[in-house]
């Protein structure tokens, strides 16, 4: 068998066999195929789809590529948190410190930005010195030291997803349900977990965009995380604007930590209260809560307290970073940006935010990735002043962007404003947390 015979087969809509898609996989590990012949496979995959053996073969091709993680050695419980994608969302970033704090322990294996999302890696890599970059002894060192870290996967660590990840953002090939049940479950699999909560985003910043896709999703993830000894739960949240305030990567942490020091705005509410959710489902399914009641007030109790910023500086330190930025979260925003407001064309009330857009024109100026391995610009980003259903006056700041120039400004400001359809009459306010999978 060779590589083109392979795409050959999924370019004319036939089913792969196990064998099959595990050459592939093996193809992809060890380098003997080449990107160009991964990519044509995925976009194959992407057209003409994979039925759920395929989605079970690959997932497990694909944990199977490298280590799995052993903790037994840890009594806590093991749990992980993970989105499938959204414009603003930063809530690993709370949850991970949060549920250490509870005497949960979280190997949280994270990944890049993709497409228009944003993604836990680069969000930690705008902190001075922070390491993703981990090998499995060092991540479990620190997942005993601290209750959590955060890396990248490795070439010991499922090296399949991070070689197909950072081709599917670069070809367009992410929306695809069998694609990311893969990568995800493939991670999550991986990390010898025992309980996992997923956060399903729908909406039109979201790769599902339809609800109906989101739940497929959804339920597709719980089944298989449940059906390999993962008690698995979703949410499907919200993805219908920026999730809390800031957009980008050294502004989303500057974000959580404010909300981990207890002085969230206004804005950045929505962003902790799915934090919240998420990990009350994890304290739950980890019998250290009964009830959403119970863990609810366990979670305001550990954040009030800042033992939950005590995991977050702790784990910044072991990760090498600068642990400064808990005491002053300002050091973390670039001194040298323009700031540009972004001004309401008229009157009225806020009746849609196109949200991918918002996504894509921060990644345009260096927030994100055109191609796999373009340098990110930590630092550039947006704020969002406003919500759906706001009412705004013509002239009034919806939001502000913060780039290196005018002419960044000149690219993409209008269509920062142009994403916001201002209308006469105010809509009903959108549900943060639209379904529960169990
Ligand atoms: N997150 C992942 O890890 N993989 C995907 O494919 C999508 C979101």
């Amino acid at each position: 068998v060779r590589p083109q015979d392979i795409i050959t087969k999924k370019r004319d809509g036939e089913r792969l066999s196990q064998d099959e898609i595990n050459y592939f996989i093996r193809g992809v590990t060890d380098e003997s195929w080449a990107d160009y012949q991964i990519s044509a496979l995925i976009m194959a995959m992407f057209i003409n789809e994979l039925d759920l053996s395929e989605q079970s073969y690959i997932t497990q091709a694909m944990l199977n590529s490298g280590k799995v993680m052993d903790f037994s050695d840890i009594e806590l419980p093991i749990v992980d948190k993970h989105s499938t994608g959204g414009v603003g969302d930063k809530t690993s970033l709370i949850i991970a410190p949060l549920a250490a704090s509870c005497g949960l322990a979280v190997p949280m294996i994270s990944g890049r930005g993709l497409g228009h999302t944003g993604g836990t890696l680069d969000k930690l890599e705008s902190i001075e010195g922070f390491n993703v970059n981990l090998t499995t002894v060092e991540f479990k060192q620190i997942v005993r030291e601290c209750g959590y870290a955060m890396a990248g996967q490795t070439t010991d660590f499922v090296p399949a997803d991070k070689k197909i990840y950072s081709l599917r953002d670069a070809t367009a090939t992410v929306p695809t349900i069998p694609l990311i049940v893969a990568s995800i479950m493939s991670k999550k699999l991986a990390e010898g977990l025992d309980s996992l909560v997923l956060d399903v985003k729908t909406g039109n910043g979201a790769f599902m965009r339809e609800f109906k896709d989101a739940e497929r999703l959804a339920r597709a993830l719980v089944e298989t995380g449940n059906s390999c000894g993962v008690k698995t739960q979703a949410l499907i949240t919200d993805m219908n604007q920026p999730l809390g305030k800031y957009v980008g990567n050294s502004h989303e942490v500057y974000e959580c930590i404010k909300v981990l020091r207890n002085e969230s705005d206004e804005q950045m509410k929505p962003m902790l209260e799915v934090s919240i959710e998420l990990t009350c489902r994890l304290l739950i399914m980890s019998d250290v809560a009964k009830s959403t009641g119970e863990a609810r007030k366990i979670l305001i109790e550990k954040l009030e307290s800042g033992k939950a910023l005590e995991k977050f500086r702790k784990n910044v330190e072991l990760q090498n970073g600068n642990p400064k930025i808990c005491d002053k979260p300002e050091i973390l925003l670039d001194k040298d940006l323009e700031l540009f407001e972004i001004k309401a064309d008229r009157s009225g009330y806020i009746g849609e935010i196109q949200t991918e857009e918002i996504g894509k024109a921060i990644s345009s100026i260096g927030g994100g990735r055109t191609k796999a391995d373009d340098r990110v610009d930590h630092a550039v980003g947006y704020a969002a002043l406003t919500r759906l259903c706001d009412e705004v006056k013509v002239g009034e700041p919806l939001g502000i962007l913060y780039c290196r120039n005018q002419s960044q400004n000149e690219a993409i400001g209008e269509t920062l404003r142009t994403a916001y359809k201002i209308v006469d009459t105010e809509k009903n306010q959108l549900e943060l947390i639209k379904k529960v999978i169990t």
